[in-house]
């Protein structure tokens, strides 16, 4: 497949993001709807990436820069038809590179439902880190993952 990975645009493409995102787990099971949806990608303290083929935007990746912890992927998301053949892989590796300009750990979450994610976070060099309970929803744990290339100590950030 043949795609660009860039910053969201416009409200267009926050609204194709949102869409993709409510009508997939693990949303659905969440409770996140298309307005709710639609909040967390435009939030401007964010930065909304998204892969763009000539069709539209295939899937997207929301970072979140700021805070005690930056460096942390907030969704990640591949339309349903364009799964299993890499995109996903791609969309975050790009985060690995923006973060590491600035951070030397990525981390994310991924829902205790979710064994598939899971399984492409550890194969992509991802470490568990901890069991978040009952986070987002009762009933649902989310799991803390972090990739890192080495402490804040020695860690040079780049221009
Ligand atoms: C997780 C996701 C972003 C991966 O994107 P992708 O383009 O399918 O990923 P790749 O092709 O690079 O890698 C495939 C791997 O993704 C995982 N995967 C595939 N389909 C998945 C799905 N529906 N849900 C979760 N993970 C999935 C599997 O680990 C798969 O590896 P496998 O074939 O060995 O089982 C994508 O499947 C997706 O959008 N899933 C739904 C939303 C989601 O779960 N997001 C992550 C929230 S933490």
């Amino acid at each position: 497949m043949n795609f660009t990975i860039e910053l969201a645009r416009d409200a267009a493409d926050r609204e194709a993001c949102a869409r993709m995102m409510s009508e997939s787990d693990p949303w659905i099971t969440l409770g996140r709807d298309f307005a709710r949806c639609l909040t967390a990608v435009s939030d401007s303290s964010r930065e909304l990436y998204v892969a763009r083929t000539g069709d539209g935007v295939a899937g997207f990746i929301l970072l979140t820069m700021k805070g005690q912890f930056p460096g942390y992927i907030t969704s990640v998301c591949v339309a349903a038809s364009a799964r299993s053949s890499g995109l996903g892989t791609q969309l975050v590796a790009f985060a690995e590179r923006r973060i590491h300009r600035e951070s030397p750990n990525v981390f994310l979450c991924v829902s205790s439902f979710n064994p598939g994610a899971r399984r492409l976070y550890e194969r992509l060099g991802f470490e568990f880190v901890g069991t978040l309970k009952d986070f987002l929803v009762k009933g649902y744990d989310e799991l803390l993952f972090r990739k890192t290339i080495g402490p804040w100590s020695t860690f040079k950030p780049q221009p």
